[in-house]
């Protein structure tokens, strides 16, 4: 009976089924008037409210699109995957296990009561004290070769060169107290050497990385197909280690909503206060959808509900 549901689903999932879904939810939550976009980073709150794309690629390379596909927002917190990924085909994966954790901490992105709760274990790559840690991890002898290898990682992932919006990384670079804050107790926790605060403009530089929903797609889907970009067929990170960082995304990707998420869709995601989410079905397909407005948790509300629909519209909880 298992091997009979799964042919049905896979039977399912025609050109016609994923695109009925993209655009039934693309009209449904077009006009919704939900969130507002993120303004604690100042070039966040000038950014198009309006912008609203939505690609799935499936495993086979396949890439479907509905709305703006076009528009480039940061890429913020969804670049904490992609340096995680980076940081264990360097080290493996248990260093991140042993230095920051792979704990959910019910708090908020940024909290500081979640380092002090544990002196910076448990918790994980994906919120930020842990993110700037992973930072940290990247080997290199300067900025430059650091930088290097991060990019090159991304570029990777997208299929494609991408760039750094300088007004965003400028605005958040002006304002990142609190992110040095983090870094400095990190530090002071034994979990980030010296250069806190070389990692942490490093970690801002990445944060500012412009992507647009196809580029966010089509990394979803290079998780989705093991570590292998469908469009390219380049391995971008090695196939092991993609179960772990799946199993993160799923704990943590939403922060404080993780569970909520995770109840509704069964997928491992990662949103980004740019507007972006993407969400992976294993084996089947990677999806990303941005639009700004955020929720209070600091997820795209527009986002969250039209992957929520297509994936469940098209089998994609792994559950
Ligand atoms: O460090 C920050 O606050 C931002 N660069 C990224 C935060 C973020 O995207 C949280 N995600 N929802």
């Amino acid at each position: 009976a298992v091997m009979a549901a799964s042919f049905v689903q896979a039977a399912e999932l025609t050109e016609a089924v994923i695109k009925q879904a993209l655009s039934e939810a693309y009209q449904k939550y077009r006009t919704l008037d939900e969130g507002k976009n993120a303004d604690y980073i100042p070039a966040l709150a000038k950014v198009d409210s309006d912008i609203y794309g939505i690609v799935l690629v499936t495993t086979d390379g396949k890439v479907y699109t509905q709305g703006d596909i076009k528009s480039e927002v940061s890429i913020q917190s969804i670049s904490k995957v992609f340096t995680m990924a980076l940081v264990m085909d360097q080290d493996g994966t248990q260093e991140l296990v042993e230095n920051m954790g792979v704990d959910a901490t019910g708090q908020v992105f940024n909290s500081i009561v979640a380092i002090e709760q544990y002196q910076g274990a448990e918790m994980n790559p994906l919120v930020n004290a842990g993110a700037i840690t992973t930072t940290s991890l990247v080997d290199g002898k300067d900025y430059e070769e650091i930088w290097g290898k991060i990019a090159r990682e991304y570029d990777e992932f997208a299929g494609r060169e991408l760039t750094v919006l300088e007004d965003v990384y400028k605005s958040e670079a002006a304002t990142n107290q609190r992110n040095r804050a983090i870094a400095s107790l990190m530090h002071a926790y034994g979990h980030i050497d010296d250069n806190f605060l070389r990692a942490t403009d490093i970690y801002t530089r990445q944060c500012s990385v412009g992507v647009n929903a196809r580029d966010l797609g089509i990394m979803a889907a290079t998780l989705a197909n093991a570590g292998k970009n469908p469009v390219t067929d380049q391995q971008v990170t090695s196939a092991k280690n993609v179960p772990e960082i799946l199993a993160v995304m799923a704990t943590a990707g939403l922060y404080d909503d993780a569970g909520k998420w995770l109840y509704k869709t069964g997928l491992p995601a990662k949103s980004g206060v740019g507007g972006g989410i993407i969400a992976v079905s294993p084996g089947k397909f990677g999806i990303a959808v941005i639009s700004p407005p955020l929720d209070a948790a600091g997820n795209s509300v527009r986002a969250q509900k039209a992957i929520a629909d297509i994936s469940n519209a098209l089998g994609g909880n792994p559950y």
